[in-house]
């Protein structure tokens, strides 16, 4: 199992009880007895007995990483990092933690200018944690449902990184140090909008609104930036970029074979930043 787990461990609590965990063997364990896995991949799932809930597929994460490392993502990679970089400046927490972390892509980007920090991979998709936990070293994967609660001890991140991902507004605050920032990337309405002839679901207009909305209650908006520009797609990154989210449940492949060869492509987000 990797070494990382052990460094991460002390941030998290068990999923059923909250009491701290600590390493037995294979094994997380929390006093009351509760016993977890780590899996032979290097994730420790803390996911309820039997959840079969919404998590991406293998053939979704596939799609995920192979689409990334193109990089076509690389401008919101650094624009997170840089906004983590600044929220674990004034922390003196190390733990950078991501929320439906997916590939570990922007966890990763987001630890590589913080050489004394770890990284917290959460996310419901065990094919997801298998690539989080080879992201990087400092990367500890865990499987977790967010809407059964974090399986993070209070106060444990001194930044939360929410990107296209679902958002539990009051488990963020918790879990989130006196003085963290959460930092939230959604998609702007004429996010991908060329691709809307295959499927992929236009963004609602009021996202935004809606998120600002969901995270009023716990958070105050400090700041926002746009993240927006062409790519050049491929065939086979337009087919990516589908499949990796859930229109891939609907597409017929010769929707996809039609496409152009080289299709310019919107980037279009909005990263805000909340304490
Ligand atoms: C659209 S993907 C984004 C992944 C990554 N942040 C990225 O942008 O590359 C959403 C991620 O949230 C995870 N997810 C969905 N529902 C979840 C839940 N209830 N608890 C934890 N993770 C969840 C999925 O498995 C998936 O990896
Ligand atoms: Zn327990």
């Amino acid at each position: 199992m990797p070494a990382v787990l052990d460094d991460v461990l002390g941030w998290l609590r068990c999923p059923n009880c909250g009491k701290p965990l600590s390493r037995v063997g294979e094994t997380a364990r929390c006093v009351s007895g509760h016993s977890f896995d780590i899996a032979r991949q290097g994730y420790l799932s803390l996911l309820p007995p039997g959840w079969h809930g919404g998590a991406d597929t293998a053939a979704m994460v596939a799609a995920r990483a192979e689409f990334l490392a193109g990089g076509h993502f690389a401008a919101i990679a650094a624009a997170v990092a840089d906004e983590a970089r600044l929220a674990a400046a004034g922390q003196p927490g190390r733990c950078i933690a991501e929320i439906g972390a997916g590939t570990g892509y922007y966890l990763s980007a987001a630890l590589d200018p913080l050489p004394a920090a770890f990284g917290l991979a959460l996310d419901a998709s065990k094919y997801a944690l298998r690539r989080a936990a080879q992201a990087d070293q400092r990367i500890g994967a865990v499987g977790c449902d967010i809407w059964h609660g974090l399986p993070v001890a209070d106060g444990a991140a001194a930044a939360l990184l929410d990107i296209f991902a679902p958002r539990n507004a009051a488990e963020f605050r918790r879990v989130l140090a006196p003085g963290g920032t959460l930092i939230v990337v959604a998609p702007n309405p004429a996010h991908l909008r060329e691709l809307a002839p295959l499927g992929l679901l236009n963004q609602q207009p009021a996202k935004g609104e809606r998120i600002a909305r969901m995270l009023a209650p716990h958070f105050t908006q400090e700041a926002e930036r746009q993240v927006t520009t062409t790519m050049n797609l491929s065939q086979a990154d337009v087919r990516n970029v589908v499949m990796m989210g859930p229109a891939a449940r609907h597409i017929e492949p010769d929707q996809l074979r039609a496409t152009a060869a080289e299709l310019p492509v919107t980037l279009s987000v909005t990263l805000s930043r909340w304490r």
